[in-house]
């Protein structure tokens, strides 16, 4: 069920000096028993554990009225993938240790609940899911954060990610998220490479009010 992504072709691994000149960092191979698969109903009390396992870092970051425990309820999971948030699943040995969705709306693909277990947090694996992910789309790809969650800001940024600014990311939530308006308050977008050159066209181009 699972589908590896094979070693031939698969992007070097960069070394930290590198990573620190460029300020990005390319997925190393998969390991030898590791796959990254798509999740289907079997898996959701799996992605529900490592979302709220992983979650806990929230804890005392974000703003205290936005933290619960569970932080993501099993109905609210449930919604988000009624919504169309598809599930991808890093499994090692046979055994689940990180999840990332990805939803694919309007003219965008969102990157949406990021989560790997967190004794396995710093292993690569993260990168190695957003990588998978961005492969599956040729859309800009959109991120939203909490704006306290420095860790995560920083992890999408060396993937190349940018901070949008306050208004952009606002009307962005609005557009193409469903969250209420204290999440747009306290979260923050990040975009990839091909939504900011998109913009950049946008804004470089005929007027709005000289559009047919
Ligand atoms: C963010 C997250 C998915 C990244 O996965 P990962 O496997 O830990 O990441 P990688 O090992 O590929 O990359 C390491 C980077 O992740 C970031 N990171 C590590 N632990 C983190 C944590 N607890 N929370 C947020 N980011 C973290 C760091 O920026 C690190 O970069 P550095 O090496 O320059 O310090 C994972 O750490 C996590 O589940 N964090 C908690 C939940 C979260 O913040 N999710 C994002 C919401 S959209």
């Amino acid at each position: 069920m699972g589908e590896h992504l094979g070693k031939p072709g698969a992007p070097r691994r960069e070394t930290r000096k590198s990573k620190s000149r460029c300020q990005s960092v390319l997925a190393s191979p998969l390991r030898e028993n590791a796959v990254i698969r798509r999740c289907d109903n079997s898996d959701f009390e799996l992605i529900y554990e490592i979302i709220n396992d992983a979650a806990r870092t929230y804890e005392g970051t974000i703003p205290p009225d936005r933290w619960k425990e569970p932080y993501m309820s099993r109905e609210e999971l449930h919604h988000e993938i009624e919504e169309g948030v598809v599930f991808f699943g890093y499994e090692e040995a046979g055994e689940l240790v990180g999840v990332m969705g990805i939803q694919h709306i309007q003219d965008v693909t969102l990157i949406r609940h990021a989560y790997v277990r967190t004794i396995r947090q710093n292993q690569g694996i993260g990168s190695q899911l957003l990588f998978y992910l961005r492969a599956q789309t040729t859309r800009p790809v959109l991120i939203g954060t909490w704006a306290d969650a420095a860790r995560s800001i920083h992890f999408y940024e060396r993937h190349g990610f940018r901070l949008l600014p306050q208004e952009e990311k606002d009307r962005l939530l609005r557009k193409y998220w469903s969250i209420p308006a204290r999440q747009i308050e306290t979260s923050i977008v990040l975009a990839d490479q091909k939504w900011l050159n998109a913009r950049k066209v946008h804004r470089t181009g005929p007027r709005d009010d000289q559009e047919a």
